[in-house]
């Protein structure tokens, strides 16, 4: 399209790097010159600043590090000196070494020193048992102030009390906070444990390019232009699925990778534009081998990162299972209430709303609170507006069984007594018992009457007591319609479906039960796999009922297909979410907080200022030009 051409205005992204509307300025950006600044010499490190302990007093020790309080109490000077390993109180005595002391007037904030001096015990006054190296503080002979720096745009501590984009923008500062510090260490205990216990079964760690072709895992894909090939794009993978499968057919037959994928799509707080799986794919296999390795691996990940014993066996659920009774196909266990379904009650009801739902193929979902006397007219009122305003529902309804058995209730006026009968004995009500209704496509009902179950067990208290809840999830089916009554792939084209359902896929492609399984963890999915089609004739005939031409499937897939036919072995496979592990073992809340160089919401890199602008030779060697649409 021309430039400058009439046509709709787009909305004017924010600038680049200008999350906040305007660039975030460092705060002090001159560099302290005032101190002279120091060489190592011949001193190296003895110990990390948080390694030493009372059994060290009397020693010689040379430590390194950042200035992380200086305080000057008239005399004797106070440094907390910080490592990776943690701090350590050095203190400057002008009667043990005048010009150290001397010196340590130059050090502020996040200056790196080196010092060296003798362990010595603190009186029983000054011990600070919040600190690991609390009994003892290092006397100091000789320092060296090795850099000096900018002061830090905020508190370099457990909670910085700074805005996440403000940390984002100032990754490096942030990264020196213990919690991002910790993070670190924990995917560091991740990947080496994932790698021993896939090595120790007999997985090949194989890597896969980057530069790819589109993978089908239902994100927008990154595309980058091929120089060599004009008007030709790579895609980087979503996945390394197709490459995993072709794998297999070569003979690997339990291949495994920490891979790299490339998605783009929305980010939410589970979710990045650039992430990691545990990628991994096996040969001659049913489903049970399958998921006997995913345990091993969450069982041996949560042992070697955090020293936690997950109870064995997982236990299993169907996907139907965890939908009807919790709304969600990775549900949390923990949160006792469960829902009822009621769509055969409302079938030819008398409440509008509720039959007009049924009648368009949706469901009536029933979330009873037993014992809900806690929750007043008040609390209902703001459920349902927050059920309307914030999960786009049509409303919530509500019955209160009063004390002598009497309805309180909006809808209880439209119900006959066969309806409030069935109720009464589908939900086990009685007095005390507080029941919500959902009445909507079956989608958004799971996931109102999903998340109401999950918010309101928690607020009222009904939870079990375990720390962690591991989950099989198993037998989704392979195809589900979207909200327009499409059938499409409810994971990805490949996966297999139970073999005795073959004969279904052409008649009733809904019965067919998939072999695709989940692992979930405290109600978060930690990844999925499955069995795939390793014959190419079953995977076209899904690429048949998927309505793919034959040109599209072959134009797509082609190079699957006939790796197919050059002798596939049976195989099946999954990929762990390797943030989401990381998140999980964290106690964090988001990916954001266990990568150490994370995108924002809008997929910005605040410290990089990525994506940015490239030079126009760049652009003509690559036969393309930018067509932005104007702005004002
Ligand atoms: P799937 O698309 O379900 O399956 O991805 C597997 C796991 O990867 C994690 N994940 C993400 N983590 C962070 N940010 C994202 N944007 C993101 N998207 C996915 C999740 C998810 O469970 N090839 C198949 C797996 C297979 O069948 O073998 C696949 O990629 O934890
Ligand atoms: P109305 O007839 O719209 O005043 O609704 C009566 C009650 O039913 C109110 O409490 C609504 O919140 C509730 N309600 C209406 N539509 C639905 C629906 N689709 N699902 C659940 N509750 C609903």
């Amino acid at each position: 399209m021309r430039r400058g051409a009439a046509r709709p205005k787009l909305p004017v992204p924010a600038p680049i790097g200008g999350v906040l509307g305007v660039r975030i300025v460092s705060l002090v950006t001159e560099r302290s010159s005032a101190v002279s600044l120091d060489g190592m010499g011949s001193l190296r490190r003895t110990h990390g600043c948080g390694d030493l302990r009372a059994a060290d007093v009397g020693r010689e020790v040379v430590l390194a590090g950042w200035v992380h309080r200086r305080r000057d109490h008239g005399g004797v000077c106070f440094v907390d000196l910080r490592d990776r390993t943690g701090l350590v109180q050095a203190v400057f005595k002008p009667e043990v070494a005048a010009d150290a002391h001397r010196r340590a007037d130059g050090l502020r904030s996040e200056f790196v020193a080196l010092i060296r001096g003798v362990v010595e015990p603190r009186t029983d006054e000054t011990v600070n048992p919040r600190l690991p190296t609390g009994e003892i503080e290092v006397t100091v002979h000789e320092v060296r102030i090795l850099n000096s720096a900018t002061a830090p745009p905020f508190a370099i501590e457990e909670d910085s009390g700074a805005d996440e984009m403000v940390r984002l923008r100032h990754r490096i500062h942030d990264l020196r906070r213990p919690p991002l510090q910790r993070a670190l260490g924990i995917r560091h205990r991740l990947y080496q444990s994932v790698r021993s216990t896939l090595s120790g079964l007999g997985f090949l760690e194989i890597e896969t390019p980057i530069l790819a072709k589109a993978t089908p895992e239902g994100a927008r894909d990154f595309l980058v232009p091929a120089r060599l090939q004009p008007g030709g794009f790579y895609a980087l993978p979503q996945s390394p699925q197709i490459m995993k499968q072709l794998l297999m057919v070569s003979g690997f037959d339990r291949y495994f990778q920490i891979a790299r994928c490339f998605r783009d799509e929305d980010l939410r707080a589970d979710r990045q534009l650039e992430f990691t799986q545990i990628d991994l794919e096996m040969s001659f296999v049913g489903v049970e081998e399958v998921l006997a390795v995913l345990e091993e691996v969450t069982v041996r990940a949560w042992r070697d990162a955090a020293g936690i014993e997950l109870p064995r066996p997982f236990p299993r659920m169907s996907y139907a299972e965890a939908m009807s009774r919790y709304g969600s196909d990775k549900p949390d266990p923990r949160v006792l209430l469960e829902l009822v379904d009621l769509t055969e009650v409302f079938r030819t009801s008398e409440l509008r709303a509720f039959r007009a739902a049924v009648d368009r193929g949706g469901i009536v979902q029933c979330l009873p609170i037993h014992d809900g006397e806690a929750l007043s007219r008040g609390a209902i009122d703001r459920l349902e507006s927050f059920v309307k305003k914030e999960l786009g529902g049509k409303g919530l309804a509500w019955v209160r069984v009063e004390a002598d058995g009497g309805w309180q209730s909006p809808i209880a006026k439209f119900l006959s007594d066969a309806e409030r009968t069935a109720i009464t004995e589908r939900t086990a009500a009685r007095p005390g018992t507080v029941l919500f209704f959902v009445a909507d496509e079956a989608a958004k009902a799971h996931a109102i009457a999903g998340r109401l179950r999950t918010d309101l067990g928690r607020q009222l208290g009904r939870v079990d007591g375990r720390e962690w809840a591991p989950l099989l999830v198993v037998n989704f089916p392979v195809f589900e319609r979207d909200e327009e009554g499409r059938l499409g792939y409810m994971h990805m084209p490949f996966v297999a479906p139970v073999e005795d359902d073959l004969p279904l896929l052409e008649s009733d492609p809904e019965r067919v039960r998939g072999t695709h399984y989940d692992v979930v963890m405290n109600g978060v999915e930690l990844g999925s796999g499955s069995l795939r089609n390793h014959r190419s004739d079953v995977q076209r005939r899904i690429f048949d009922v998927l309505g793919y031409g034959r040109n599209e499937a072959e134009e797509r897939f082609g190079f699957l297909l006939s790796a197919l036919d050059a002798g596939a072995p049976p195989h099946g496979g999954f990929a762990f979410g390797f943030d989401r592990l990381a998140m999980l073992l964290a106690g964090a809340e988001s990916l954001r907080d266990v990568i150490a160089f994370p995108k924002t919401q809008r997929g910005q890199d605040l410290l990089m200022e990525a994506p940015g602008p490239v030079e126009d030779e760049q652009l003509s060697e690559l036969s393309i030009r930018i067509d932005l649409p104007e702005f004002d």
